[in-house]
């Protein structure tokens, strides 16, 4: 099916180092993109899966590039433009600390407060689909929302000039993080389709079917 084309997926968390022992992090397991990255390598296409900190990234025709933090992941998304294919599914965190200190944040005496002074992370998903010369001809990213999910993935699809956005709605009895089960809804300019619950691969398969249909005839 995408027997000559390239892709890009990332995948996972980022951690955002706030000294050395700390970080700022979200609960992401990378499934979901490490099985968009399997179902894309089952079609033809030659992947690369660059991964925040996650166990078990060694895939069989893939390339796992591991990094940790949002600056490393943009980085190296960076390296690998153009390609053809782009899936954001990595749970980057929108923040990252000012700065990083040296030695290990010691609580004084009498101290019952912290605060972190945090600054906005780059948007992968949105510079990448927004390249000047290096766009990928399809351009998939997820909106992991609690609240308003369909406005909230539509917003997304345009701000950041996807072509699909798989919604994905967090519930307070359903969540993705972790799970092996996941229910989205697909968001195009032309609509929106509610799949049914079913299985990250699942997804992953269907997903790979629908963005052939726009690379290969
Ligand atoms: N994303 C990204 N880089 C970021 C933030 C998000 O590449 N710094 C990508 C994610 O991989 C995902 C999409 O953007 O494909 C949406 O991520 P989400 O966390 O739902 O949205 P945010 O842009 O972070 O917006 P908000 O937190 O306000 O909902």
């Amino acid at each position: 099916m995408l027997e000559g084309l390239t892709a890009l997926v990332t995948a996972g968390p980022t951690y955002e180092p706030i000294d050395p022992v700390r970080y700022l992090g979200n609960y992401s397991s990378g499934k979901q993109g490490i099985a968009i990255a399997i179902a894309l390598r089952n079609a033809g296409a030659k992947v690369t899966l660059v991964h925040g900190p996650i166990d078990n990234v060694e895939l069989e025709d893939i390339t796992s590039i591991a990094v940790t933090t949002a600056d490393e992941m943009l980085e190296y998304c960076n390296s690998l433009l153009p390609v053809d294919i782009a899936v954001c599914t990595a749970a980057v965190c929108d923040w990252k600390p000012q700065s990083i200190a040296n030695s290990k944040l010691k609580k004084q005496l009498g101290q019952d407060k912290l605060t972190l002074e945090l600054v906005l992370n780059p948007d992968i998903l949105k510079i990448i689909a927004t390249h000047p010369n290096n766009r990928p001809k399809y351009v998939v990213g997820f909106a992991a929302e609690t609240d308003d999910l369909i406005p909230n993935a539509q917003e997304k699809l345009k701000r950041k000039q996807c072509d699909m956005i798989l919604a994905n709605a967090i519930t307070q009895t359903s969540t993705p993080f972790g799970n092996d089960m996941n229910q989205v809804s697909l968001v195009t300019k032309d609509g929106v389709i509610a799949w049914p619950r079913m299985s990250k691969k699942e997804i992953a398969e269907k997903l790979v079917q629908e963005i052939s249909k726009h690379l290969t005839h």
